[in-house]
């Protein structure tokens, strides 16, 4: 069964209690409950990890093509504006991937509106909200189905 990866950075967990103004109130569960039945709908595995370390995320990255990994959805969250480290990582197994922003980081302060992701991304949802995750998923499903 084809696979698709979907990874979260610290503070995700946090979804529901944190900033909700920004965040918006449903839960990171609700959001992967909602990913993983997007993808059992067209017979796609969804494999979802949230961590808080940067090296927890780097290790799910490097396994991910013996995982059967064939895309990546990722919301690195700080790490996003900080971390050569996971964009290597990314690099060094080419899988696909879109970059999810719950928030415009780009109408935030100035050090979110760089990302270590994004050039190297297949693309970006910024902004809005968590039906980003969403967008990302049919994303990663159409690519999934048009290479089976
Ligand atoms: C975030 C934006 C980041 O700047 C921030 O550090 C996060 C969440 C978002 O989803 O909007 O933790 O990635």
């Amino acid at each position: 069964m084809a696979k698709i990866l979907l990874l979260n950075g610290p503070n995700i967990n946090m979804l529901g209690k944190r900033e909700p103004g920004i965040y918006g109130d449903l839960t990171l569960e609700t959001i992967e409950q909602q990913c993983i039945a997007q993808g059992e709908a067209v017979g796609i595995d969804v494999t979802c990890l949230q961590s808080n370390a940067e090296f927890v995320l780097i290790e799910a990255i490097q396994q991910a093509p013996e995982a059967d990994v064939e895309y990546i959805v990722i919301n690195p969250a700080a790490f996003t504006h900080t971390s050569v480290a996971i964009r290597d990582a990314l690099l060094s197994v080419s899988i696909p991937f879109v970059e999810v922003h719950i928030s415009n980081v780009h109408a935030r302060e100035t050090f979110r509106h760089h990302s270590y992701f994004s050039d190297i991304a297949s693309g970006v949802i910024v902004g809005l909200g968590p039906a980003g995750y969403h967008y990302a998923m049919q994303t990663a499903i159409a690519h999934i189905q048009k290479d089976n």
